[in-house]
C-alpha cells in the first residue's frame, strides 16, 4: 500500500523498491510466501548478485536504510511512480520520466484533476498520473488487452491506489472512454493509429481549457494525429520531442594571447590579483592561496577565483599553456 499513503517505517504488504546498484533495481512486495514459476506457495526470498534477502526481514525497517545480503548490502527505498517506471514487469512497451514530465506538465494535471487515458499498457503512466492527481482526482484508463487490465487492476489495487481509478477493458476507437463526457481535464492517447480516436478525446474533455495529447513514436502518425486535430477544430496544436541533454563541463589548458599593451596603467594591479593564485601545473586546476581566501566567504572566493582567472590569462603575457578554462557541451 505504499504508493498512496507515504509512511516511513515498512509494513507488512507493502511494495518497496531494492536498490543493489544503479542499474540493478527491483521492485519487492514484503509479503511472507510467493507464487513459484509453477504456481505454488514458497517463502519469499529474493536473490541478488550479493545473496539473499529475507523480505519479510523488512517489515520495522525505515525507507532508506541499508539492508543486509549474505554477500553484502542493499537499500531499501520508497516506491515512487519514477521508480516503478524503472522496474516494473514491462507487457508493452512504455512511457519513460523524461517523456512523462512533459506530459503531466504541458496536460497540466495536478490534485483534482479528471483525466482519460488509452492505452494503459503497462501502467507507467498511469501510475504518475495517479500520483499527480492525489486523492480528489480520477483516473479513467483504457486497454482492449483483456490480460493487461486484469494485471493493471490488480496493481492499482495492491499498490492502494484502487480508489482513485478505474480501468475498463474496451477499444477507444469504436467506444470512446467511457468516461469524461465533456467534464476531462485531460485525455491522453498512446496507441498506435491514434488519430481514429481523437474525436472521442474532443467529446471527453472541458470545452473551456481541456486538453489532449497524443504521443507516438514516428513522425507520420505525429503527422496524421495533427491534421486530424486541426479539422476537429483543436487550437494551439504543438508538437514536441523531449531530448534530455547532459552538459559536462571541465578543465583544460588553452593558449591565451594578450591584448594588453605594457603601458596599460592598471596592468601594475593585476599582479596583486594573480599573487592569489597559484597554477598547478601538475593537476592543471587553479588553487586559491588560502592565507588570503579565507578573508572572504565562499561566493566571494568564487566570484575573485572568477576575476583573478580571467586577469590572471591577460597577465601572462606570451607564457604557454599555463592556464585556461573551456566548458564544452556533451551531447552524447
Ligand atoms: C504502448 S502501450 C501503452 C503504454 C503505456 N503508456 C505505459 O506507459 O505503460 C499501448 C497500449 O494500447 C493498447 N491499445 C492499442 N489500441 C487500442 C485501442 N484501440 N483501444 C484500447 N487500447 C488499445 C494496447 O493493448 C497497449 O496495451
Amino acid at each position: 500500500m505504499s504508493f498512496a499513503n507515504f509512511h516511513r517505517i515498512i509494513q507488512k504488504n507493502d511494495t518497496v523498491v531494492l536498490y543493489v546498484g544503479i542499474d540493478n533495481l527491483y521492485t519487492l512486495e514484503v509479503t511472507p510466501s510467493i507464487k513459484n514459476k509453477h504456481g505454488s506457495d514458497v517463502p519469499n526470498i529474493f536473490q541478488t548478485v550479493y545473496g539473499a534477502l529475507r523480505v519479510m526481514d523488512l517489515v520495522g525497517k525505515e525507507f532508506g536504510t541499508r539492508v543486509q545480503l549474505t554477500r553484502g548490502w542493499a537499500t531499501v527505498l520508497y516506491p515512487t511512480s519514477e521508480l516503478w517506471t524503472l522496474t516494473l514487469p514491462h507487457r508493452t512497451q512504455i512511457l519513460y520520466s523524461t517523456d512523462i514530465a512533459m506530459i503531466i506538465g504541458r496536460l497540466n494535471i495536478g490534485p483534482g484533476s479528471v483525466v482519460c487515458e488509452a492505452g494503459t499498457g503497462s501502467g507507467s503512466l498511469s501510475h504518475a498520473i495517479l500520483r499527480a492527481v492525489g486523492t480528489t482526482g480520477h483516473l479513467y484508463t483504457s486497454d482492449f488487452h483483456e490480460e493487461r487490465v486484469k494485471t493493471a487492476v490488480s496493481e492499482f489495487s495492491r499498490h492502494g491506489l484502487g480508489e482513485r481509478v478505474t480501468v475498463s477493458k474496451r477499444d477507444v476507437f469504436g467506444e470512446g472512454f467511457g468516461a469524461g463526457d465533456g467534464s476531462a481535464d485531460a485525455v491522453f492517447l498512446d496507441l498506435p493509429r491514434p488519430w481514429l480516436a481523437l474525436h472521442h478525446a474532443v467529446n471527453a474533455v472541458k470545452l473551456t481549457g481541456g486538453r489532449i495529447c497524443s504521443f507516438s513514436p514516428c513522425i507520420e502518425q505525429v503527422s496524421k494525429s495533427c491534421l486530424a486535430m486541426e479539422s476537429l477544430g483543436l487550437q494551439t496544436i504543438t508538437t514536441l520531442e523531449v531530448l534530455v541533454q547532459e552538459m559536462s563541463v571541465r578543465h583544460t589548458d588553452v593558449p591565451v594571447i594578450s591584448i594588453v599593451p605594457d603601458n596599460t596603467p592598471w596592468k601594475s594591479q593585476l599582479k596583486d590579483v594573480t599573487n592569489v593564485l597559484q597554477c598547478n601545473n601538475n593537476n592543471k586546476r587553479l588553487k586559491l592561496d588560502t592565507s588570503q581566501a579565507d578573508t572572504t566567504d565562499g561566493e566571494e572566493a568564487n566570484q575573485s577565483s572568477e576575476m583573478s582567472d580571467e586577469k590572471s590569462a591577460v597577465e601572462r603575457t606570451g607564457s604557454s599553456t599555463e592556464v585556461g578554462m573551456e566548458t564544452s557541451n556533451n551531447t552524447a
